[in-house]
């Protein structure tokens, strides 16, 4: 079986910002790269063929949600995630770690694993670090993560350290699962560590160390955006990718907007996701190249002229106005939410792509800067 394969191909010089690809069974990564959120075997609202369309490379699924609906058994037998639901790309399943965690009252942590009910119907069950390798080998993805439990904001070093312990004890587990336990389906998974600790920058320090031990083939950062400041996230995601290996992947889990993206680029971050393009396109709000629009607003009622952003070349923006979206979003049609969606994820995925072109170029960290502050205006 041939293995999955991270190569960094450039380091600029006035950042950290990194340009590298990840070879899969299912095609080539390349990163920096967004991954849009498919959390129930569909990006909420967009068919493959969207996908395809916004060019994206990499989209992610969650083994908590498949796990409970409609079983991972089920995905096996179809043959794996991919041709389940008609994605031939590369997939990365979450753990269900962070799920799990969100259930707050639903669930239990200890030191074997979670025990946790269903948010659906209240069932009741247990998720250890070797079941969940059960579940993402019968689910197929490309990449899979480690079971791990986030660290609520703000945490004690205390409260930080327990839980950090409970991570580090499963991703051993877990890998050593996968060791006597190779994939369903004649291609690689590529298993990655994820590093927890909080905001406590010696116990991040203490997880890579740790975590390098296993020998993961990529590094994820979770626990972040979970209420701290930007700025916060942004020195831990900093310090932590000066310690981290170079020769391999570094995913920061969860984040965030189009600006975030750019300011973890910067600290030399490959890989993010987020269910905010598509979350957000459903609630009204696109990100677009002259800031955020909020294209619900009455203001847009009558905006027949322009296109949601003049500047942007997908499906929505080369064919439909302002004050049609509008109507769809008014009138309560779904396709208002699939327009918006297939807007955002084509937004995110070149935004990306200008960032590789940027960084190939030695422009990057000028480009950034001014992105970075024309994006978060809001438009008017
Ligand atoms: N998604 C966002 N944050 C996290 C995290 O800390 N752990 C996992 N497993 N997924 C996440
Ligand atoms: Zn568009």
């Amino acid at each position: 079986m041939q293995k999955n394969r991270f190569e960094l191909l450039k380091t600029s010089s006035r950042s950290k910002a990194r340009l590298g690809k990840i070879i899969t069974g299912h095609g080539e990564i390349t990163t920096p790269i967004f991954m849009p959120v498919g959390t129930q075997a569909t990006v909420k609202g967009l068919t493959p063929r969207d996908l395809d369309e916004a060019k994206a490379e990499i989209i992610l699924g969650n083994t908590y949600h498949l796990y409970l609906r409609p079983g991972t058994e089920l995905i096996r037998d179809a043959g794996g995630l991919h041709k389940f639901m008609h994605w031939h790309g590369p997939i990365l399943t979450d753990s269900g770690g962070f799920q799990v965690w969100s259930l707050k009252d639903l669930r239990k942590i200890r030191k074997d694993g979670i025990e946790f009910r269903s948010n659906l119907d209240g069932s009741k069950h247990f998720f250890s670090p070797e079941s969940v390798m059960i579940a993402e080998r019968n689910i197929g993805a490309d990449i899979i993560m480690a079971l791990d439990e986030c660290t609520p904001y703000p945490s004690t070093e205390a409260e930080a350290l327990k839980s950090l312990n409970y991570t580090l004890h499963w991703t051993r587990l877990a890998k050593e699962y996968l060791e006597k336990n190779p994939p369903l389906f004649g291609y690689d998974q590529s298993f990655f560590g994820i590093i927890q600790g909080g905001m406590h920058k010696e116990l991040r320090a203490k997880a890579i160390e740790e975590i390098k031990k296993i020998d993961p083939d990529g590094y994820a950062l979770g626990g972040l955006s979970v209420g701290e400041p930007a700025e916060t996230m942004y020195e831990i995601a900093d310090f932590c990718t000066n310690l981290m290996p170079v020769d391999k992947p570094r995913y920061v889990m969860g984040v965030g907007t189009p600006w975030n993206l750019l300011e973890l680029i910067f600290r030399g971050v490959d890989m993010c996701d987020c269910v905010m393009p598509t979350r957000n396109a459903r609630n009204g709000m696109l990100f677009t190249s002259e800031g955020v629009l909020h294209y619900k607003a009455g203001r847009y009622a009558k905006c027949l002229d322009m296109a949601p952003d003049p500047n942007c070349d997908c499906y929505c923006c080369r064919n439909f106005s302002r004050a049609y979206l509008r109507h769809l979003f008014h009138s309560g049609e779904i396709l208002a939410m699939t327009l918006a969606s297939i807007h955002n994820v084509h937004f995110y995925l070149k935004l990306m792509r200008d960032a590789k072109a940027h960084i190939a170029d030695d422009t990057f960290e000028d480009w950034a800067t001014e992105q970075i502050v024309k994006l978060q205006k809001v438009c008017d």
